[in-house]
């Protein structure tokens, strides 16, 4: 579903749309374009509440039909909760549950006057730009490997009330890679391979202004001594790819680095998973998808800023050519890993693409990576598992989050960890031990950061939703994107 954003500036009882989206507050409190409309029809909107048929808890929906002097059919009364406590996770609850209900029809266009709303904290942009973002979250159907519908049906238009047209272009462009995020998350893993990841980066460097791309081979990076990487690739019938993506806003500044996990599948390797839901491997790439979204956000925003996407891109599979445990790999930055787990293989081939990132001398770089079931444990699904040694870093990390409501939460990197990673026959090992997972697979990637200003986020629980109705959230892309915004600023 395509769905348009236009700005409105009409009146909600004029505005010829099939269905109007206004809120209620809990005990009768109507917001602005909601008491207007009630004061046009006489009053129905009071008569409802009145009666009980429409209440303001919060995501309570009503519709109703025909009010006199209103020109749309239909009226979707969403609930709000207390008027004092409209907080943003409430507004943005609040608008995706309003689109989800419309999504499937009968109303083809909708316009909604919930951006004018005051949220707790945020400004005026603010809810026009997360309106059009939530609106598009909701909306979102994965169709790339579906039969298509005969006549496309449910909502296809979507207005939203304000003067701002800069922030609804704002939102939709941070939707859109958010759709991209998505998109190549829930793709299958048959599919969705290194070599179709490299194609996409192709796709958008033509699709999108300022946007460059750059495809390594596998003999391009045995010539970097990229060995921990093409190592993971062994098992695979699927040759790797390093993809390098540039977003040039600006020739003034340092850039920006993104690193993405690109494992399209991850069977473990010879240390193989267990069966059940091996399938969610699939989303063993959405920190390189992340890395695609921003990119293309960031193009469509036009911030002014350098960014570099790299994105390892590989398929993790046992085979009688497989990397085993026990295997010693000279990586790119000359540190030698011990392979004891091949199941560990995040780390091992973004602890070459890091390396290679040293070459754009960037001001700072954040890896993002599907790197742990570890910081599931810890932090469950809801937050996303940040690590690093900059303070500063880590502050403007977590306050872009917060803004957002696409919250991180950060481990410590102490040197503490660093001795879990010891071992006879190498460097460093690949892994480190039942304890702390999350933090010591951070502090494997420490040992390759030194001297960049670096942050690591683990988007195991947050990329993705469990279970066969799952599917791929687009987090972390608008922490990150609230994240450049603010560089950009
Ligand atoms: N891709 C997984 C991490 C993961 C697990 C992501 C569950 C999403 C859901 C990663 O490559 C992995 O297998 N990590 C191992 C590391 C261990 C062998 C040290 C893990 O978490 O079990
Ligand atoms: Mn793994
Ligand atoms: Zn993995």
């Amino acid at each position: 579903m395509n769905i348009e954003v236009v700005s409105l500036k009409a009146q909600p009882a004029q505005c010829v749309a099939d269905v109007l989206i206004l809120g209620v507050f809990e005990r009768g409190a109507l917001p602005a374009a909601t008491a207007e409309v009630d004061l046009v029809c006489g009053g129905a909107i009071r008569a409802r509440i009145e009666a009980g048929d429409v209440g303001g808890k919060p995501k309570q929906l009503t519709k109703l039909y025909d009010l006199p002097n209103v020109a749309a059919k239909r009226v979707l009364l969403v609930g709000l909760g207390e008027a004092s406590q409209l907080s943003a996770a409430r507004y943005l609850d609040v608008v995706r549950e309003a689109l989800k209900a419309l999504r499937n029809g009968p109303a083809r266009k909708a316009a909604s006057w919930l951006a004018e709303l005051a949220v707790q904290g945020r400004d005026a942009a603010w809810a026009v730009r997360e309106h059009v973002i939530a609106a598009e979250t909701a909306l979102y159907r994965y169709d790339a490997t579906r039969r298509k519908p005969e006549k496309p049906d449910g909502l296809a238009e979507l207005a939203i009330a304000t003067h701002d047209e800069t922030s609804v272009h704002a939102g939709r462009a941070i939707a859109h890679g958010m759709r991209r995020t998505r998109e190549l998350g829930n793709l299958p893993p048959n599919i969705c391979t290194p070599l179709h990841l490299a194609d996409v980066a192709r796709q958008m460097a033509r699709d999108l202004t300022n946007v460059e791309v750059d495809v390594l081979d596998r003999a391009q990076m045995q010539a970097l001594n990229m060995n921990a990487l093409i190592g993971v690739a062994r098992g695979s019938a699927n040759p790797p790819q390093l993809i390098v993506l540039r977003y040039r806003g600006t020739r003034e500044r340092k850039p920006v680095a993104l690193v993405g996990k690109g494992v399209t599948f991850d069977t473990g390797g010879i240390s193989i998973k267990p069966a059940a839901g091996m399938d969610e491997m699939k989303y063993d790439m959405c920190g390189a998808a992340s890395v695609f979204g921003a990119i293309e956000a960031s193009a469509r925003l036009g911030l002014p800023i350098d960014l570099i996407g790299i994105v390892p891109a590989v398929e993790n599979m046992p085979d009688g050519d497989a990397s085993r445990p026990g295997d010693v790999v000279t990586t790119m930055s000359g540190l030698t890993v011990e392979v004891l787990n091949t199941d560990a293989e995040g780390r091992l081939i973004l602890c070459d693409a890091l390396t290679y990132a040293r070459r754009f001398e960037p001001e700072t770089v954040i890896d993002i990576a599907t790197l742990t079931g570890a910081c599931i444990v810890a932090l469950g699904k809801h937050a996303s598992g940040l690590m690093t040694k900059h303070d500063d870093l880590a502050d403007e990390l977590l306050a872009a989050g917060v803004e957002v409501h696409d919250r991180a939460w950060r481990l410590p990197l102490w040197d503490d960890y660093q001795t879990q990673l010891e071992t006879s026959f190498a460097d460093v090992a690949n892994i480190g031990g039942k304890n702390a997972g999350a933090i010591t697979a951070g502090c494997f990637l420490a040992r390759f950061t030194e001297g960049l200003r670096w942050a690591h986020l683990d988007v195991a629980g947050s990329a993705s939703d469990e279970g066969r109705k799952g599917g791929a959230t687009g987090r972390p892309l608008p922490l990150l994107m609230q994240w450049l915004m603010q560089q950009a600023a």
